[in-house]
């Protein structure tokens, strides 16, 4: 592995590697008010959540890397001590990127991008229109990370009050990711766009699972399962006896069945129909069941009924075991 020191490569170095390493990033675009009342906009992915109760949101405005001053949204915060954060979706992209222009600090930000200033409750910074999601903010502390070139100022901000907009919500109390379209800062000028094929479910595991340690090395050392299918294998509590997935396979029914229609079972994503379709393929004394049964076994971890799971990898190492 490249190792590096930061203090010999210097900020230039680590900069790629920290934006690079810690991708994609949740961008903020903060709007903060300066003292002669100018509005200010820019976009900010040293950014997260850090707490719900109180609710907490905290970005960096670091010293700028070029001529160690520090950044307009930082000292109109440091003045006013008000903010607001809004979520930057897809389309919001080439004006949010206008905002990150360095402009003069009597410039109005909001002019520049063309971003639609309205009016916040509870904090003098006004919102930003296009953006689907804005939190209110009071300044609880900036914490100075080191006065040189680069040197965060973690902004840490309490939210006040919170809007979303009706087009971005699910239906069942909370935010639909597809409708919201975020867009995320990678390292370079690469952005992620979270939504579509991006976008996957993983549910957490509901209790303590076996873990992998505790794993047969019938599942470790198969060449089918992906180490994702290994940790999926691990999450389960308990592993099915082999009392247990004979008495369930008698009381499947066996299809008759071709290797063609197991793979249009996989391609549907199909398990027990895939399970039938190998049970019988290796009644047949099909060479290739073993590698069915895993497939099979997949296609179940995926649809995340980690019991079939077992069941099916169980019984094809038990006949394997037996054939040998
Ligand atoms: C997507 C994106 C993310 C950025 N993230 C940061 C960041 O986390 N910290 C930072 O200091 N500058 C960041 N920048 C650069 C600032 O937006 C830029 O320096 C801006 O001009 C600061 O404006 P201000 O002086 O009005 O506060 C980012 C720029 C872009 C386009």
């Amino acid at each position: 592995m490249l190792t590096l020191d930061p203090e010999l490569v210097g900020n230039q170095e680590t900069f790629k590697y920290l934006l690079g390493g810690v991708s994609p990033r949740p961008i903020a675009l903060v709007s903060t008010i300066s003292e002669l009342g100018v509005n200010n906009l820019s976009p900010f992915s040293f950014f997260n959540a850090f707490g719900s109760n109180p609710p907490v949101l905290a970005f960096s405005a670091s010293r700028r890397g070029t001529n160690n001053t520090s950044k307009d949204t930082y000292e109109n915060l440091i003045s006013t001590k008000e903010c607001v954060i809004h979520t930057v979706n897809y389309s919001m992209l080439e004006q949010m990127n206008l905002a990150s222009s360095e402009f003069d600090s009597d410039i109005d930000e909001f002019v520049k991008s063309g971003f639609t200033p309205i009016a916040s409750e509870r904090v003098r910074p006004v919102r930003v229109k296009e953006s689907p999601i804005h939190f209110e903010c009071e300044l609880m502390q900036m914490i100075e990370l080191g006065g040189l070139p680069g040197s965060g100022n973690l902004a840490v901000c309490k939210v006040v009050n919170i809007h979303v907009s009706e087009d971005v919500l699910d239906g069942r109390g909370g935010v639909d990711p597809n409708k919201l379209d975020a867009i995320g800062r990678n390292g370079g000028a690469f952005y992620t766009r979270a939504s579509g094929l991006a976008l996957f479910e993983a549910q957490k595991p509901r209790g303590n699972g076996i873990g992998y340690e505790a794993l047969p090395e019938f599942i470790k050392k198969s060449n089918v399962y992906t180490a994702n299918n290994l940790g999926l294998f691990a999450m389960t509590e308990i592993i099915p006896s082999n009392q247990e997935v004979e008495n369930f396979i008698s009381r499947l029914k066996i299809k008759e069945a071709s290797e063609e229609t197991f793979y249009i079972y996989h391609r549907l994503g199909d398990y027990k129909n895939m399970f039938a379709s190998a049970l019988f393929l290796q009644s047949q004394s099909n060479e290739k069941s073993y590698y069915f049964f895993e497939l099979t076994a997949m296609a179940s971890l995926m649809a995340r009924d980690l019991g079939f799971a077992w069941k099916v990898a169980i019984h094809s190492n038990s006949t394997r075991a037996i054939q040998k």
